[in-house]
């Protein structure tokens, strides 16, 4: 079933098998980056488990489970419950004995004027970021501490660190999520559990381009400030993420892998400047 050719792009840089027997839990796993990264891990042999509010995003990759033979399993879960999240993971230990990685990938975001976003709107993002990378990380470490290790891998975005106009809800619980990565990274490296994070640029998914870039305007304005030009597409973003859950990572914790085609770099001043030929001395004479 596995022949490479069969494999999604994200799964291609790792060996066949890389994830036999580990149990993955998605949050947001049927869409976006976490489909990318699901469809990666069960391609490569893992028993994925996605959870989201919405049953109607776990079909696309149902189904495709099905026709792949890949081992594919999903709950309804809203990450802002806590008593939800428990028993979700919960179920998981019951049926399956252990959680290998866990993959915080839920979010919420849009963009708003700072001095009109309402106190619902405030905590409907921290909520899920925030709350529900807490509530399902501290659910998730708890098993892994009892089966001796695993690895957590977030998502948060490069303006955790910059901040970014527009979006002072989200920036402000990514900032929150990479401290608990750091945090946690530190705290459960004595039981063996691994904390990392990617911070990616813009990636088209229906979530972010519906609320982020809304029209092509935006959009163009977005690739033109992005040195490399462009915005990079899940499967780069998902093989990067396969890549720091892999064995290949066994010694890399409390680290945040920034995927943004350079748009971090300061602007460039002197651009024009490494543009013009220098002149010759002689001309000088
Ligand atoms: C202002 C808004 C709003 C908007 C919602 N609200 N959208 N306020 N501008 N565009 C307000 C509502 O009016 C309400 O406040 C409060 O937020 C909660 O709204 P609900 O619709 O009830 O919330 P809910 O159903 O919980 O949905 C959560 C959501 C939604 C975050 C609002 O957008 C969502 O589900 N998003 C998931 C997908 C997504 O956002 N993906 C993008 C990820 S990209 P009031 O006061 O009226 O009650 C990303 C990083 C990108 O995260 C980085 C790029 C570099
Ligand atoms: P997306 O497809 O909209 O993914 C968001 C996912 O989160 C959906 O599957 C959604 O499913 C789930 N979700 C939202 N609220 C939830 C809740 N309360 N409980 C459980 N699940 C919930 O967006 P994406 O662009 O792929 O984003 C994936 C990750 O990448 C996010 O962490 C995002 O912040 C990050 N990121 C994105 C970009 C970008 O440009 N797209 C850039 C940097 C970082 P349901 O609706 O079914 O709940």
């Amino acid at each position: 079933m596995n022949d490479s050719t069969a494999l999604p792009e994200s799964a291609r840089w790792l060996p066949a098998g890389t994830f036999s027997d580990k149990i993955c839990f998605v949050t947001g796993g049927g869409t976006g980056l976490g489909l990318q990264i699901s469809r990666g891990l069960a391609a490569l042999g893992a028993t994925v488990v996605i959870a989201s509010r919405n049953p109607d995003n776990h079909s696309e990759l149902q189904e495709e489970a099905k026709r792949n033979g890949w081992k594919v399993e999903s709950q309804t879960c809203d990450v802002r419950e806590p008593e939800v999240v428990r028993s979700c993971v919960d179920a998981i230990i019951e049926r399956h004995g252990r959680i290998d990685h866990l993959i915080n990938n839920a979010a919420g975001n849009f963009v708003c004027p700072t001095e009109r976003l309402s106190a619902n709107a405030w905590r409907s993002v921290l909520g899920i970021v925030l709350d529900g990378t807490f509530y399902v990380s501290q659910a998730v470490g708890k098993t892994m501490i009892k089966a001796g290790g695993g690895s957590i891998l977030n998502v948060v975005a490069t303006y955790a660190w910059t901040g970014m106009a527009g979006v002072v809800h989200s920036a402000s619980a990514k900032a929150g999520v990479l401290a608990m990565t750091r945090t946690l990274a530190s705290e459960w490296s004595r039981y063996h559990i691994r904390v990392n994070a990617i911070a990616p640029g813009p990636f088209e998914s229906k979530g972010a381009s519906a609320n982020l870039w809304p029209d092509d305007e935006i959009r163009e304005n977005m690739k033109q400030n992005i040195p490399l030009k462009r915005f990079a597409t899940t499967d780069e973003v998902a093989a990067q993420c396969l890549h720091l859950l892999a064995p290949v990572s066994d010694y890399i914790t409390g680290e945040c892998l920034v995927i943004d085609g350079g748009a971090l770099l300061p602007q460039p001043f002197w651009e024009a400047g490494t543009r013009i030929k220098r002149r010759k001395p002689e001309a000088d004479a």
